[in-house]
Order: structure tokens, then sequence, then C-alpha cells
């Protein structure tokens, strides 16, 4: 079976390659380019397509790709909000993703960027560097004893909860759906409730059209005053232009975000000697709160191999004919 993976950079060919001799009837071929319209005929003479999470696999990519035999779509990751799957089940294609890799590795990102950003350390670094030992600028919060609302409660959501739980916080969640395995340290509340009684706020929920600016002025304003917001599950959960908002209205001690709405030209690039047109991430980087890193949560060694044994693992299902948990369902 032989694989195009889109997208990739050398460390996801390290993890691939290491785990490709337990998978001996797997070949792998590697294209730095991303899949959309424009490269999806590159898949010409392949059994299946490994893309990630920016990948453009629209209704016109997976046109190109049906047309080209392609039957097996391998995301590698926990979302597929960039995949058609209604494209996707009209041409027969199968979308298999990596549900929970490792939820521990975006839980404790998730973290870091709460206390980073609550006290402030990419300034206290910087600071330092310059022989400015003021801690002017500096100050924070306690976490222990404040209330930690954890919107989504997963695999990751729940790692969350039990790192807050772990700083002696107590845990609030709201979810569609409870999860047992939290009963004795989460309580579950209205989104209302969660909004208005926590000090840090972490999203772990999906993008789904029910999702989508579900942080937009309106439920920053039921936030308390003072409030941490943390996102590393996807950009568009958060109404970025409301958010600059709620900044401006000293709403927020402090903001850490793995992923924003405007990421996807960004994402795993090397910009920095370019002049960026509208960068609305440059406007919420120039607030003192604001921490952001470019989609890392899931960049730990164990995540990335996990990563690479799962993804291979559904590709042989995929040629034996398996049913799989892994497998993307529309609707
Ligand atoms: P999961 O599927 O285990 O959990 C998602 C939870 O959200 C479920 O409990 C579900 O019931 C809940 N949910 C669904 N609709 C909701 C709603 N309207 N309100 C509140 N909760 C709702 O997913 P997992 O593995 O925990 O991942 C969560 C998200 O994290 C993924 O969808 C993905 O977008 C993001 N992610 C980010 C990464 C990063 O590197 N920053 C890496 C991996 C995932």
């Amino acid at each position: 079976m032989k694989i195009l993976f889109y997208d990739t950079k050398n460390y996801d060919q390290e993890s691939f390659d290491s785990t490709l001799s337990s998978f001996p009837s797997i070949e792998i071929e590697y294209t730095k380019s991303d899949l959309d319209p424009r490269t999806a005929a590159l898949a010409e003479g392949f059994d299946a397509v490994c893309a990630f999470v920016n990948s453009d696999v629209g209704a016109k990519t997976l046109d190109i790709l049906h047309s080209k035999g392609i039957r097996l779509i391998l995301m590698r990751c926990a979302g597929f909000n960039n995949v058609d799957l209604d494209t996707a089940k009209k041409y027969g294609m199968r979308v298999m993703r990596v549900p929970g890799y490792s939820p521990e590795a975006v839980a404790e990102h998730a973290i870091a960027l709460a206390l980073a950003s609550n006290r402030r350390l990419y300034k206290a670094y910087n600071k330092v560097r310059e022989n400015d030992f003021s801690l002017s600028g500096l100050m924070g919060f306690n976490f222990y004893e404040k209330t930690a609302g954890i919107i989504g409660t997963g695999k990751i959501g729940a790692a969350m909860c039990r790192i807050c739980h772990g700083f002696g916080m107590k845990v609030i969640a709201y979810d569609v759906y409870e999860n047992k395995s939290l009963k004795d340290f989460v309580e579950y509340v209205s989104l209302d409730k969660l909004l208005s009684d926590s000090d840090v706020i972490s999203l772990h929920c999906p993008l789904m059209d029910s999702t989508y600016h579900m942080i937009n002025i309106e439920t920053i304003r039921q936030m308390k005053d003072g409030v941490i917001l943390v996102n590393t599950s996807r950009g568009a959960l958060v109404r970025t232009d409301d958010l600059i908002e709620g900044i401006r209205m000293h709403k927020f001690a402090g903001v850490g975000l793995d992923v924003y709405e405007e990421e996807t030209d960004n994402v795993f690039e090397d910009r920095s000697d370019e002049i960026l047109k509208h960068s609305t991430t440059a406007r919420l980087l120039s607030f003192p709160n604001v921490m952001i890193t470019s989609h890392q949560g899931f960049f730990t060694r164990e995540a990335l191999q996990a990563i690479a044994q799962a993804t291979l693992q559904n590709a042989l299902d995929f040629k034996a004919g398996k049913e799989s948990p892994n497998d993307v369902r529309n609707g």
C-alpha cells in the first residue's frame, strides 16, 4: 500500500520512518507541500493520502483525489473540521484519524499557557535578559483554591481537569456529555455558570457548527473580570475581534492561545522575514497579557510516536477492510 504524506516536516518523517519497520506492507512518500486543490493531483499512483490539521480537504480537493483513485484519507491528527465529510461520503472515501494520541501533551501545554500568561513568563524572560530585574507588570494570582472551568471533558479536557485538580483548584466543567471518570472531583455546571464562576477557562471541545465562536462578546461579558482564557482546541471557537474587544475592556488577566482563527497560513511555517499585511495575531500580541504559540500542543516525542503508530495501523485496518473506532463518520 502506497501512501503520500502531505505537509511533512523533518520530525514527521523521523517518527514515521522509525515506526515503518513494524508495517512492512506500507510504503510512504513524503512531500513538503500541503494538501489542497493545487497539490491533490500529486496523489496519482498512490492508494491513500495522509494530511494534517491545516490541509484543505474540502470538496475540490476530494474531487481531484477521487479522480486519482484515492479511497482513504488518513488524518494524522485528532481534529477533522477541515475535511468535507459529505463529499468524502459521496465518493465512498474512508476518513480515519488519530483521536487520542496523547491527551496529556495538549493538556500540559494548556496549563503551561495559563501559568505563563498569569505570571507573564514571556515578559519576565526578556526583562532579565536585558538586566531589568524589576517586578513591575509581572504580578499574577495563585491558582490554588481558585476555580478552573473546563469546556469539553473528552480525552484532553479530562487530562486538564486532573492537572487543575492537582493544583488544588476547584474544577467545574461543561460538556454535552458527562465524563463519568471525573465524577469524584469535577462538578458539571451550565455553560452560563461556568463562564461566570471560573478564574481560569480552558477550551477542549471540537470545532463544530454548535461551537463556532462560542467565545464571543456576549459570553466574554459573562466571565469574571480578571479571568484567564486558554484555547488549545481550535481557533474559531473564539471570535477574535470580540476577544480583542474583551482584552480592551480589561476582562482578562491572561489569554493563552495555541490556536487562533488566522493560523491556517502560518502554522508550522517560518514567516519571520515577511511583512504580514493583515495580522490580527500581531494585534493580539501587542497586548501584555496575551501569549500565543503556534499549534504546538500535540508536539511531544510521545505524541508523535503514538500518531505514527495509530496512523499506520489505520492504513492496515483499511487494507484489511476492518472497522475502526478511528473512522470519522458523517452524522
Ligand atoms: P474528544 O472528542 O475526546 O473530546 C471532545 C469533548 O467535547 C467531548 O467530551 C464532547 O462531548 C465535547 N463537546 C462536544 N460538543 C460540545 C459542546 N457544544 N460544548 C461542550 N463540549 C462539547 O476530543 P479531544 O481529544 O479531547 O480533543 C479536543 C480538541 O482538542 C480537538 O477537537 C482538537 O480540536 C483539539 N486538539 C488540539 C491539539 C493541539 O495541538 N493544540 C491537538 C489535538 C487536539
